[in-house]
């Protein structure tokens, strides 16, 4: 098979195949990478492409990478293919911790609907899966392509990896799980990818907003850093459309009644006028400017759809939020 090499700075090289992203080569080698979506919505992959030719296949967010970064010579090494050697300029991410990605065969030991429109599944692993709070994996379903992207919705320790699947009308994952998961069952994972959550050791406050199952990554990094007693202050902003999308309130409700460092605040965005929720409603965004007016000296973490993100950026950059210390994890649908 033809393979391509893929040169980096300081001297690094790794053997792309042909037809093959940038990036999973790379990723396959064990390079430090900064990515996080690994589909084309969030720039954070970007290089430049010093010599050497690429095929850049659909899927670029025009929000994130436009025509002026391709004629400045940049790519989204996850959308792009070597057609010949290359040379890049990227900024490698410290890559001490950055655990391995494998994947592997696990068993479905739990499928619960805890909402209208959410089903959590439990799997358990073979062994210990190294991942950092906040990552995602692949699930390889057969018949179900291209492969979908879930989070851990728990910390890691531990041979169960939880997932909160958020059920879209027509979702091919929705309706397996719904319809033909079972406790006992196989379930191919690869991962972990990405690189949203919390440093270990930064202690500054933390303005989390959760949008859906944008929960999810949130829950597993508030468990973490609540276990570690990292003294964190953690605001969670949590949005839905309605009460019977809620799930999970008793954890939440747990962590804040044992913890002065973690409180969190629910909005509902659809829910029936007259209803018995005495709640906010409206967006989480308008929750976050109603409610958080200071942002200096705080990180913010947003994981849901991408329109809640784009919605959440200006106003934490209007409280003060530095952006470099804004990070987003955006549940893009996968490009059927
Ligand atoms: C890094 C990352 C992590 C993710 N983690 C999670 C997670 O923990 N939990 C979770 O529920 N989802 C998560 N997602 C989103 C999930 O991967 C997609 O929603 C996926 O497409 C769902 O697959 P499906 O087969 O159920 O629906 P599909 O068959 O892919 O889609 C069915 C229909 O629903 C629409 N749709 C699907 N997903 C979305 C969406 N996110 N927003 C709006 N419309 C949509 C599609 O456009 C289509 O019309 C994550 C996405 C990314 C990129
Ligand atoms: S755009 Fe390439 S990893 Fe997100």
């Amino acid at each position: 098979m033809t393979a391509f090499t893929v040169a980096l700075q300081d001297g690094k090289a790794v053997s792309c195949a042909a037809g093959k992203s940038v990036l999973e080569a790379c990723l396959a080698a064990g390079l430090p990478m900064p990515y996080n979506c690994r589909s084309g919505e969030c720039a954070e992959c970007r290089a430049v492409l010093l010599s050497g030719s690429v095929e850049e296949s659909p899927g670029a967010d025009p929000a994130v990478f436009t025509e002026a970064d391709r004629r400045k010579g940049r790519i989204l090494t996850c959308l792009c293919a070597p057609t010949s050697d290359i040379a890049l300029e990227i900024v490698l991410r410290d890559g001490a911790s950055a655990p391995r990605i494998e994947r592997l065969s696990a068993t479905v030991n739990r499928v619960e609907r805890v909402s209208a429109s959410v089903v959590q599944v439990a799997l358990d692993c073979p062994r210990e899966i190294a991942y950092r709070a906040g990552q995602y994996f692949e699930w390889v379903v057969p018949g179900i392509a291209p492969n979908r992207y879930f989070s851990a919705a728990n910390p890691p320790g531990g041979t169960e990896l939880v997932f909160d699947v958020r059920l879209y009308p027509g979702g091919a994952i929705g309706d397996r799980v719904r319809s033909a998961l079972s406790p006992g069952d196989p379930l191919e994972i690869a991962g972990p990818y990405g690189h949203f959550g919390f440093t270990a050791n930064d202690h500054r406050p933390a303005i989390c907003v959760a949008g859906g199952t944008g929960l999810a990554p949130i829950k597993a990094m508030v468990a973490d850093a609540l276990a570690g007693k990292s003294g964190r202050r953690i605001r969670l902003l949590y949005g839905a459309r309605r009460q019977e999308d809620l799930y999970d309130i008793a954890l939440l409700d747990g962590w804040a009644a044992r913890s002065a460092d973690f409180g969190y605040a629910i909005a509902l965005s659809e829910e029936p006028d007259g209803s018995a929720w005495d709640g906010p409603r409206g967006t989480v965004t308008g929750l976050l400017a109603d409610t958080v007016f200071d942002g200096f000296g705080a990180e913010a973490f947003l994981c849901g759809p991408p329109p809640m993100i784009d919605a959440a950026v200006p106003i934490l950059e209007a409280i003060g939020v530095d952006p470099d210390d804004i990070h987003a994890d955006r549940f893009s649908p996968a490009k059927v």
